[in-house]
């Protein structure tokens, strides 16, 4: 819907090129200021894996969603480590944000463990939470990477894109042990 406002901020004949200037500015600022809330959400949220993972290893069963989680825990550092690169290159304090859903996420997976037998059923409970984690690290990575291409920061994106391929390798990961084990051994012990 057009309003009178909207109109009124049309740039005026003559000043066109330095408005139009202005607004790509005003709009690669809030770009970046969404950029660095999200960095300060995966920030937190990483640094939350790192205590909530090692719970998960405790409960699994499965030596091969034992290795993988474990596998993801040393990513994990890593991948915050790199963020921390992020955070330096672009000269803003390295600081997380609590991520609620991040939160609302491992919190259900805590759930899932505490009302699932161990064995099967509970590795199943613990693939599937993961997996949601996964999923939410990927959309997060991506959206990322992306606004660091469009802000064409080069090293950042590099980085970024690093972390997002790792979160997507972890997630099949997760996928092949699934199928492999886990899923059919909760089907027969539900059968
Ligand atoms: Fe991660």
């Amino acid at each position: 819907m057009q309003n009178q406002k909207n109109t009124s901020q049309k740039p005026q004949s003559g000043s066109e090129k330095s408005s139009s200037g202005k607004k790509a500015s005003m709009k690669s600022s809030q770009l970046m200021q969404l950029f660095e809330d999200g960095l300060k959400d995966i920030y937190w949220a990483e640094n939350a894996l790192l205590k909530a993972i090692p719970k998960m290893i405790k409960n699994a069963t499965s030596e091969d969603l034992n290795q993988a989680l474990a596998s993801h825990l040393d990513e994990t550092k890593e991948q915050i480590a790199r963020l921390e690169q992020v955070f330096g290159l672009i000269n803003v304090k390295a600081e997380g944000k609590k991520c609620d859903a991040m939160d609302g996420l491992i919190k259900e997976g805590i759930e899932i463990m505490e009302s699932s037998e161990e064995g099967s059923m509970r590795d199943a409970g613990i693939i599937s939470a993961a997996q949601k984690i996964e999923h939410y690290e990927i959309a997060t990575y991506g959206t990322l990477r992306q606004f660091a291409e469009t802000m064409n920061l080069t090293e950042v994106e590099k980085l970024l894109a690093t972390t997002l391929q790792e979160e997507k390798e972890a997630d099949l990961k997760l996928s092949e042990v699934a199928m492999d084990a886990i899923n059919v051994d909760a089907a027969e012990e539900t059968a």
